[in-house]
């Protein structure tokens, strides 16, 4: 296979972002990002671990259905029933692909896997050609690759192209490379792997020391040609390659990284602020690329070397990444056609019945604020739209606080259609309604954060609160936003229940199970 300079972009937001802890998704949530992948322009969603629980399954499954030039791939461990379930899940993608992995490191093979090199090799080769016989778009990685002898990766990759695999991944699992040092090993796999033109060489980083960015430019500058990203970097522990921070370095030092890709970059900020909202983590405001201080400029000097030439502290555009300069773009006699407009550029297609309700919640908002501003326009479309099929919903809120009056609550929610309510006191107005909904929904989550922060400036802002549950050592991230904070915690709340409900019903396969093949 020619390693010529197009990049191939393998997105694992959906698998291994998801292993993010408390970044559980639904089903709904994972089709809309999926969807917006797909704009985007990755090559490859890995969509999810088919055999970790049922919810993944069916996740996959749905992915597999409805995308139609992205590739969609099931990763399974390196045995008969992970790849079988595998394959069931995306046999019926346009592109579906199987990506099996077994670890190759001696710690892993001694402690983790209690196995032998040589039965790795044999578990590796029985597991490609399995999934070969189903496709012939197989991927095999090497777990815990970056510390594993140099010599017998190259014995591993050269038996499993053998044996069908297309691609060969090489994995910094742990995040523990340091760029010389993973590019070299990247140029040693190539040039002792006698059979590697017949395969792209692939390489999956982890951010445990910071690093996943350099390693992953450094392995493509060594030669491989798949990068394995998240969006937002989110993943296990400190994350994975940010797939904005690895475009944008390409799209920005054309001259030092002379490669192409399918990404359509005006669309990273949009999914960016997506998958933030749909997962509760929120990205860091100093983060590269799609942090909120990314664009902006605070020293003087700096303000000023902009205003005479952005090109003076800007190397990027901020319109190349889809963020609009001008976000004050809606006000209360924008119609309806405006929002549509408006809510696609942003990248999201709404249904007919989706809009209305937008439209409807957008016309409230313009009532109470004057300017309606991007990040206010997620807000809507993230409670509107992605909400709408959960088991708890907020119907009414009434609540009288004061500092001379004691915090009581009325609250009116539905539990799968049927209305319920109640009024009580409270410690604080917060504090009332988090313990009516508690007694409503009959659930006994433990609140283990609560954040509030502005989406935008001024008084009139949406805000925007974070609220991490525990129940029963299932943690859910769930969030809400709306100009009145009492609201917004009450929306953060019943989002929360609504992820602690969906794990309980599909449960995942916990770690521990998952070691042994
Ligand atoms: O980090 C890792 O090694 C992985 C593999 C399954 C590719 O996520
Ligand atoms: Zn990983």
């Amino acid at each position: 296979m020619t390693q010529d300079n197009q990049i191939i972009i393998f997105d694992t937001t959906l698998r291994d972002g998801e292993q993010s802890p408390g970044a559980s998704m639904n089903m709904a949530e994972k089709l809309r990002i999926a969807t917006q992948l797909e704009k985007l322009g990755v090559n490859v969603i890995e969509a999810g671990f088919p055999a970790a629980s049922e919810g993944d399954f069916e996740a996959v499954k749905a992915i597999s259905q409805v995308l139609t030039t992205t590739q969609v791939a099931a990763l399974c461990r390196a045995n008969a029933s992970d790849i079988n379930r595998g394959w069931e899940a995306v046999k019926n993608a346009a592109h579906p692909r199987i990506h099996t992995f077994i670890a190759t490191s001696e710690l892993h093979m001694k402690y983790k896997l209690q196995m032998d090199a040589n039965q790795v090799l044999e578990q590796a080769i029985g597991a490609v050609k399995l999934a070969a016989s189903y496709t012939d778009n197989v991927e095999f990685s090497a777990e815990d690759g970056s510390r594993s002898n140099p010599d017998f990766l190259c014995k591993i990759f050269e038996a499993v192209i053998d044996a069908g695999a297309k691609t060969i991944n090489l994995p910094d699992t742990v995040g523990y490379a340091i760029p010389e040092e993973f590019s070299e090993l990247v140029r040693y796999v190539m040039k002792n792997t006698p059979n590697i033109d017949k395969a792209i060489l692939s390489v999956h980083c982890h951010n445990d020391l910071g690093l996943a960015t350099s390693n992953t430019l450094s392995a493509v500058k060594a030669g491989a040609r798949q990068v394995e990203v998240t969006i937002n970097g989110i993943g296990e522990r400190a994350g994975n390659t940010s797939l904005e921070e690895v475009i944008m370095a390409m799209h920005t030092r054309p001259g030092f990284f002379p490669y192409t890709s399918s990404i359509d970059t005006t669309r990273i900020y949009p999914i960016s602020r997506l998958v933030s909202m749909i997962t509760g983590i929120l990205v860091q405001p100093n983060k590269a690329i799609v942090g909120a201080n990314a664009f902006a400029h605070e020293a003087g000097i700096h303000q000023d070397g902009v205003l005479k030439n952005p090109m003076t502290y800007e190397i990027m555009k901020p319109e190349t990444i889809g963020l609009s300069k001008n976000s004050m773009v809606l006000g209360k006699h924008s119609g309806r056609h405006a929002l549509n407009a408006h809510i696609q550029g942003m990248g999201y297609n709404l249904s007919k019945e989706e809009l209305d309700k937008v439209f409807k919640q957008f016309k409230n908002l313009a009532d109470k604020k004057k300017t309606i501003q991007d990040e206010d326009i997620e807000a809507l479309v993230n409670e509107g739209v992605l909400r709408s099929s959960e088991v708890f919903a907020l119907e009414y809120l009434h609540v009288v606080s004061g500092n001379k009056v004691f915090p009581t609550a009325s609250v009116h929610l539905t539990i799968n259609g049927k209305s319920v309510k109640k009024a009580s006191e409270g410690n604080g107005p917060i504090d009332a309604v988090f313990n009516i909904i508690a007694e409503l929904t009959g659930t006994k989550s433990e609140l283990l954060r609560f954040t509030v922060s502005a989406l935008t400036a001024g008084t009139d802002a949406l805000g925007e609160v974070t609220v991490r549950l525990k129940e029963n050592d299932v943690v859910a991230l769930g969030k809400g936003a709306d100009a009145d904070i009492i609201t917004a915690s009450a929306l953060a709340y019943i989002n929360g229940l609504n992820r602690l409900e969906y794990l309980k019903e599909h449960p995942a396969v916990k770690p521990e199970k998952l070691q042994h093949i």
